[in-house]
């Protein structure tokens, strides 16, 4: 690959949701990190998947989480987006949230959540692929944050 900035840009064609996917580390403190990776893998049995750089401050916290979960956001939650893509994933404490009775942190206002238990991690050149069997999901009807062309954007109504 001769230019990975016009790779980058490239990849940046496909629009995506914005997600948080958040964890307990090792010392039970929790951790979340903004990540557009998420997809979806199988229905039956019930996978996901997303990816995390190896270089990421936080990833020692989610390969050894037993759990973790996936909160979709909603298009108002741009500045949950933006704290969560700084480097100390451990800053929650101006940010509200609950634990899940897996010891996942679950963020309000959400359009969905997906808690996971870590089925595989796969090492996959930069990144590691985490895939995890969702053991409970909820959705409600808001609308989604968009992240495309490295920006975020919002749906549009259809007429
Ligand atoms: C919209 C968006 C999507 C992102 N998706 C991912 C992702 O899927 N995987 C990942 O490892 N980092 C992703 N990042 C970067 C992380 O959120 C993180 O902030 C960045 O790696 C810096 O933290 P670190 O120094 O701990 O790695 C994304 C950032 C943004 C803004």
């Amino acid at each position: 690959m001769s230019d990975s900035n016009a790779f980058r840009r490239c990849l940046g064609k496909f629009a995506t949701g914005v997600t948080v996917v958040t964890c307990l580390d090792a010392a039970g403190r929790p951790c979340g990190i903004t990540a557009n990776s998420f997809s979806s893998v199988s229905l039956d049995p019930p996978l996901i998947l997303w990816n995390i750089a190896k270089v990421s401050n936080s990833l020692e916290a989610y390969k050894q989480a037993e759990y973790f979960a996936i909160n979709v956001l909603s298009a108002d939650s741009q500045s949950v987006a933006n704290h969560f893509a700084r480097s100390d994933h451990t800053l929650f404490a101006n940010v509200e949230h609950v634990m899940s009775e897996r010891g996942s942190p679950l963020l309000p206002d959400t359009l969905a959540q997906f808690e996971c238990r870590t089925n595989a991690i796969h090492d996959c050149g930069d990144h590691f692929i985490i895939i995890g069997e969702v053991v409970e999901f909820r959705s409600t009807d808001r609308d989604p944050l968009l992240f495309f062309a490295g920006q975020y954007r919002k749906l549009e109504k259809p007429e």
